[in-house]
């Protein structure tokens, strides 16, 4: 756990017990729209926050010139509807900030380590702008890939999801920034984003929707965490005492500051009461409501003082941070990281031979406007003002130098045809229609922008060396797969996609990007599809925890590209799995390593991926499960070990029976994977039982479900001895006669033998056999 920075706490109950109700409301409320209330009379400062995940978005006129930055809806309006590609329109409103790769694409890198390093760099720059607390990052899950704000997020995998939001967060707040982990829960599509219900089985909220916020929290302690626009089974999430505070606080622990999204809160009072500290931005009606419900004493004072102490926590965690010298950066070395963080998220995905560019391939075509005018990020909040961008063209130009002529044309004419089918290379450029998707409207094609697929379709007709280079916000179909020689998927790579591009194709960077989703053949094969977007205002996620990539290991359901795939110029061979343990329980821990060559004759880096594999009894388990990964450089030739710690309670599933993580006893394997469908190395592992595996009985469990239960037969029959007087070997087979009934078992022994129970007695055994069996599965 991190420390905790606090007001000297005699200070702070001081301070909140000073205050009055007005006082405590405007300290829960925010000022204006990025800021929370200062409050001089007791030394409180106000900390000012600002999006988002991929840059820092600071709105000059918002934050600076007008002190409360702007009460209006058309000012926030503005910013979240904001589409990429009016970003010169706000030129000069907003302080330019490095754009780096958005979260689809930096989800690619597999690489805490560079996520740490992207978080200490945003950190720089928010310290650099004087804001104190940064709106992000971002990790819904991205169930479907029409959401129009998966550009954020950074994968359909919740352990992939909360270890990068985790090393974001420290990074970010190593430099005494603030973080606000968002958007609690399951918030996975924007159609009717701030109405919608999203009904979620219990289990898959614990194992899938909740797990990568429950990684990031409890590695990481982000201060603060952003509740979420839509109702969650039923519940508004931003008022949702279960989430907020059951979950959160109670289950993990979390001891910061929970912060609506904008205008998220409907029900002040309720909010408070369930957790919601911060309301932002602030709204004199939803103030006044909670002054209101102070004064009448139907909000408890004890509820606002200690979402008061909360803030104060804030603030002055804030305050602390900002005492440091600011630190100092050229917006050029920023950009030169935000290249290689590019590059080391693109993923190839297909490779006949055509890429890298090499020495011989002088005559290149290059087609499509994306060369000149890239897409380098999505739309909304997180939309940043960049402070420079690459030209893909401009920067290949400048990497092959003179000896390469590069031809350029903006579309797929009849010359153009021409010219493709002399070229040594025809380079394409293709991008998602841009200008309507983002956030606050999902996509509603995985299509390329219009005409892409032909022009694609009509190069490849004419070359066998045709190379797609694709900027988009999640997966996309692409139907003339077969026909092009190479792909690389470039997500929204930020200001320096364009060098970062070239990096790529010419080989000065080995791309070792794998995918963080699954690219599916078709929309039709996504696994929400059934169910995608809901009606009525009720979004039903029936795929349950068969999200991403196992639902279609679980559907045998051929994926385009599967989930972790992804090409590299080099080659690496796996060997030597060794476990430090065969066996696993629930409290333990082992380490898994293995061997990783570098078989081939460049340097790369190789995602290895760790799958368990085990087979559901009594709670049905997806076919495989990521448990671990790593990412290793290796010199040509190079090998080296990797080590993998796992956790017996990271291999457990919840059991929302006993409304408990358990493990049940499976004969398991362990995968050391390339990608999800590229097993390496596999061995067994025993999963110690922290259950037993029979379901807890009731009065009308049926005979086939309690024969097999020691406990119960035990039980019964020495009831059956005692009422009957009989022997315990008559008493079993008395037992054993009911075996073929689909009745209840007390039903089907009364009928069959013509006894009479009495409902006492009946409630007595189950409550004892119950017992027992929470008693034998305490000593498991
Ligand atoms: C978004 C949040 C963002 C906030 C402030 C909301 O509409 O959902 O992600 O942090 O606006 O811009």
């Amino acid at each position: 756990m991190s420390e905790t920075i606090t007001f000297a706490d005699q200070q702070a109950d001081r301070i909140v017990a000073a205050m009055s109700n007005e006082e405590k409301v405007d300290l829960l409320s925010g000022f204006g729209m990025w800021k929370t209330a200062g409050i001089p009379a007791y030394g409180i400062k106000p900390i000012v926050m600002t999006d988002g995940t991929y840059g820092v978005r600071y709105s000059i006129p918002q934050i600076d010139s007008d002190e409360r930055g702007g009460m209006d809806l058309d000012a926030f309006l503005s910013v979240v509807n904001q589409r990429a590609s009016d970003v010169a329109i706000a030129w000069g409103e907003m302080k330019p900030a490095t754009c780096f790769p958005n979260g689809s694409a930096m989800g690619n890198s597999w690489d805490e380590a560079l996520m740490r390093r992207l978080g200490t760099l945003l950190g720089k720059e928010c310290r650099a702008m004087g804001v104190h607390l940064l709106l992000g990052p971002g990790i819904n899950l991205r169930r479907t890939p029409l959401a129009g704000r998966s550009y954020e997020y950074y994968s359909e995998d919740p352990l992939l999801t909360g270890k990068l939001a985790a090393a974001v967060i420290e990074g970010v707040q190593s430099q005494g920034v603030g973080t606000s982990l968002k958007h609690f829960a399951c918030n996975n599509s924007e159609v009717e984003r701030t109405t919608m219900d999203s009904v979620v089985e219990e289990r898959a909220l614990r194992e899938i929707y909740l797990k990568g916020f429950e990684i990031a929290i409890k590695q990481s302690r982000p201060w603060t965490i952003m509740s979420s626009y839509n109702r969650l089974n039923g519940v508004q999430a931003s008022q949702d005492p279960w989430l907020l505070d059951q979950v959160l606080r109670k289950d993990w622990d979390f001891e910061g500051v929970v912060v609506s999204d904008w205008h998220g809160i409907k029900d002040r009072p309720v909010s408070l009461v369930a957790g919601g500290d911060l309301d932002m931005p602030e709204s004199p009606r939803r103030k006044a409501d909670l002054l209101a419900a102070l004064n009448s004493g139907s909000v408890p004072a004890e509820v606002a003082d200690l979402s008061c102490r909360r803030l104060l926590d804030l603030i002055e965690r804030c305050n602390k941070g900002a005492e440091a010298p600011v630190p100092l950066y050229t917006p050029k070395e920023h950009h030169a990281e935000a290249r290689s963080m590019a590059a080391a998220s693109m993923v190839l995905v297909r490779n006949e031979g055509s890429l890298p560019i090499l020495p011989e391939m002088r005559e290149i075509l290059v087609v499509g406007r994306d060369a000149g005018t890239p897409v380098i990020q999505g739309s909304g909040c997180a939309t940043t003002i960049p402070t420079m961008v690459d030209q893909p063209l401009d920067e290949l130009q400048q990497a092959l130098g003179p000896d390469h002529s590069l031809t350029f044309r903006p579309e797929a004419d009849a010359e153009t045809l021409m010219l493709a089918a002399k070229a040594d290379l025809v380079l394409v450029f293709t991008s998602t229609e841009g200008a309507y998707d983002g956030e606050g409207s999902d996509r509603t094609t995985l299509a390329l922008g219009p005409g892409q697929d032909e022009m694609i379709a009509s190069l490849a007709a004419v070359s066998d060396k045709v190379a797609v280079v694709i900027a988009c916000p999640d997966a996309v179909e692409m139907p003339w797969i077969d026909a092009v020689n190479a792909v690389l998927v470039t997500f929204y790579s930020g200001q320096a996609m364009g060098g970062a591009v070239a990096d790529v194709l010419t080989g000065k960077v080995n791309p070792s990007g794998k995918l963080s989703v699954t690219f599916p053949k078709r929309l039709a094969d996504v696994p929400g599809f059934l169910h995608y977007p809901g009606e009525n205002g009720r979004h039903v996620y029936g795929e349950g925890i068969h999200v991403g990539y196992r639902a279609y290991d679980l559907r045998e359901i051929e994926p385009l590209f599967p989930f972790g795939h992804g090409l590299s110029y080099t080659r690496f061979a796996y060997s030597d799995l060794k476990l430090s343990n065969s066996e696993i329980g629930l409290d333990d821990e082992i380490t898994v390593s293995f061997t990783i060559a570098n078989t081939g004759e460049r340097a790369g880096a190789e995602v290895a991926q760790l799958y368990l594999q085990a087979p559901g009894k009594r709670l049905k388990r997806s076919p495989q499960e990521l448990k671990g990964f790593s990412k290793t450089l290796l010199q040509p030739g190079e090998r080296r070990r990797v080590e993998i710690a796992i956790k017996g309670s990271d291999l457990a599933i919840w059991d929302p029976a006993l409304g408990r993580w358990v493990l049940e006893s499976v004969n398991a394997r362990l995968v050391i994977a390339a990608s999800s469908r590229d097993p390496r190395l596999v061995t067994d592992l025993t999963l110690k039982p922290s259950v037993l595996p029979f379901r807890r009985l009731a009065y009308d469990t049926q005979p086939a479900y309690v024969l097999p239960n020691e406990i119960a037969c035990e039980h019964i029959c020495a009831y059956l001895v005692a009422r009957c007087n009989i022997s315990s070997e008559d008493a079993m087979r008395m037992l054993d006669h009911c075996s073929n009934s689909f009745f209840g078992i007390f039903t089907s022994l009364e009928r069959r033998l013509r006894l009479s129970i009495p409902e006492a007695e009946v409630a007595g055994l189950i409550a004892d056999i119950n017992a027992a069996m929470d008693t034998a599965e305490a000593r498991l």
